[in-house]
């Protein structure tokens, strides 16, 4: 299929670069009155001027394409919204507060453990369909609201169906230490061990997992348990990617760096010595403005981050307590208003730097030849239009795997 009459292109690659960093991520290259060549799902050519020619032709109506949005952390799979806790919260009390009752991500359990694969899959296809609706090409997705065997392998074979549906691809995480379970109350270690030595050998044995995470905080798990969980993933070839200094800073980013994780995710807050290990590491920090703008937290210091030469990502973090948020259009615009972000740099943010955060880069995250055809279609003049309007979705329509939908 040829594409033709796009007005502009956005994120065009014409030589694979590695991750973005520091100045190199407000550059982004463009194609004006540009067409786009698709064949078997695959961007095979594109360029302006002199257009090839094509039987199959799609009318891009002066439009401006882009590629789709890669988000590179979510829970995606849930049973159900926890508005309760939102009105719990507007009337005073916190995101930490409500956890300490048994609220949080322990109600989500309960709640997942009383649904069938089937019935969570369903409603988390439904959910997926409005993901790659709103601009979303490639997503991750984590366990964490299982906490038992049984329960935690259900939700990652939910994510791995939903990556075999072929709707967007999927990446998953392991997240059994997402928080300690009541049956494991006031014995967090004897949580950590069942997660290492229970739930970790069938997540490998069946090929459920991409990915390692743990919620490394204070009242969840400390810096010796999630070293001991990532070691353990390590040895059964997993890397990790943490969610790390969300409330606290105590270490997190540095254990992260002697764990080889891929990535360190939040950093609502930075601890002494944490920026410089951003710099000198390959750990990818990973922000998530939509969770700050939720539970009115700080935002992660991302300009700080890409001023100290260090590469940026941006995600949804979409979950039913800290941010069902997963229009990333939205997160688009928190990190240029909340964060200040240039547009190019949270466009880079989200597409081809969010991609290198799943190692995906080879698949999408750009307009390049070889990648597959996920592209988003915009009602726009040009990109800083996309964060200028917030609550406003501009994605006329979506290519995914060379299907216009
Ligand atoms: O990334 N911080 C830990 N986990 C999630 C929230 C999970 C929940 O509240 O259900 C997060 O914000
Ligand atoms: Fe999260």
């Amino acid at each position: 299929m040829l594409i033709h009459n796009i007005s502009k292109i956005y994120g065009v690659e014409t030589k694979t670069s590695g991750i973005r960093k520091g100045s190199s991520m407000a550059e982004v290259d463009s194609l004006e009155n540009a067409w786009i060549l698709v064949e078997n799902g695959r961007i095979t050519d594109f360029g302006n001027g002199v257009e090839p020619e094509h039987t199959e032709r799609h009318d891009a109506q002066g439009m401006v394409v882009a590629p789709a949005f890669v988000d590179c952390h979510t829970h995606l799979v849930f049973a159900t919204g926890r508005e309760g806790e939102f009105v719990d919260r507007i009337k005073g009390l916190s995101y930490e507060e409500i956890a300490s009752r048994g609220g949080g991500i322990l109600n989500s359990a309960g709640r997942l453990a009383q649904m069938s694969e089937d019935e969570l899959f369903e409603q988390a296809k439904d959910r997926l369909m409005y993901v790659q609706r709103s601009g979303t090409g490639a997503i991750e997705i984590k366990s964490g609201y299982g906490l038992d065997v049984e329960n935690e392998l259900k939700m990652l074979r939910v994510a791995r169906r939903l990556n075999d549906e072929g709707i967007v691809p999927v990446r998953s995480t392991f997240l059994g230490a997402h928080a300690v379970p009541a049956a494991f109350k006031g014995d967090t270690d004897g949580y950590v061990d069942l997660v290492i030595k229970e739930i970790l050998p069938e997540v490998v044995s069946e090929g459920l997992a991409d990915y390692i995470d743990v919620f490394c905080e204070k009242g969840y798990f400390d810096l010796a348990q999630t070293k001991r969980i990532l070691e353990a993933g390590l040895k059964q070839g997993l890397r990790s990617r943490i969610h790390v200094n969300q409330f606290h800073a105590f270490g997190g980013v540095d254990l992260a760096k002697q764990m080889n994780a891929l990535s360190v995710e939040h950093l609502e807050v930075l601890g002494e010595g944490d920026l410089e290990v951003l710099q000198e590491s390959d750990l990818i920090p990973v922000a998530l403005p939509a969770c700050s703008f939720f539970l009115s937290i700080p935002y992660t210091p991302a300009r700080e981050i890409i001023d100290a030469g260090c590469a940026l990502v941006l995600a949804s973090d979409f979950n039913p307590g800290s941010s069902p948020v997963f229009d990333l259009n939205f997160v688009f615009s928190l990190a240029c208003v909340k964060q200040r972000l240039l547009p190019n740099e949270a466009f880079n943010a989200l597409t081809i730097n969010a991609a290198h955060a799943l190692e995906f880069e080879e698949e999408c995250g750009s307009i390049a030849k070889g990648k597959r055809a996920d592209l988003n279609f915009y009602t726009i003049d040009n990109l800083d239009q996309i964060p200028y309007y917030p609550a406003h979705n501009q994605v006329s329509h979506v290519m995914r795997g060379g299907r216009i939908l």
